[in-house]
């Protein structure tokens, strides 16, 4: 598993999203509300670009007329044919068993933390303010 550094955290905010690419995979990420989700820029069923779908949410009725909204912003919509993902898991709506966007781990990290290696080197001072955003592979 490594771990590669693609924006800092400012240039991403909540509600915003990126596209960077990754040892050649285009990935698309998204910061929920200050969490941040990593998924595959190519939708499954004719390989739409993701980063340019909408996010809406959840609707579900018992009966007609009477509907719940939840989980505002959590539904990934592929801009071409509409297919539905949650932005969570990759797992499609319609058919979650079979059929996913890839999805990768993000986190923050602390631009201090980022600038450490496995190395030792002959060092000079320099700080560090901002955060990164990490995508794991
Ligand atoms: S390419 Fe995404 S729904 Fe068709």
């Amino acid at each position: 598993m490594s771990k590669h550094v693609v924006a800092r955290a400012a240039e991403i905010p909540p509600g915003g999203r990126k596209l960077v690419t990754v040892r050649g995979r285009p990935i698309a990420v998204f910061n929920l509300g200050g969490e941040f989700f990593g998924l595959l820029n190519r939708c499954p069923h004719e390989g739409g670009p993701m980063c340019e779908g909408v996010l809406t949410g959840l609707i579900e009725a018992d009966v007609p007329g009477q509907y719940r909204y939840s989980r505002v912003g959590e539904v990934l919509r592929c801009p071409w044919h509409g297919w539905e993902f949650d932005i969570r898991t990759g797992r499609s709506w319609c058919d979650p068993e079979k059929v996913g966007l890839r999805n990768y781990p993000v986190e923050v990290a602390p631009g201090a933390r980022v600038a450490e290696g496995p190395y030792v080197a002959e060092t000079i001072p320099v700080r560090i303010e901002d955060d990164y955003v990490v995508v794991v592979l």
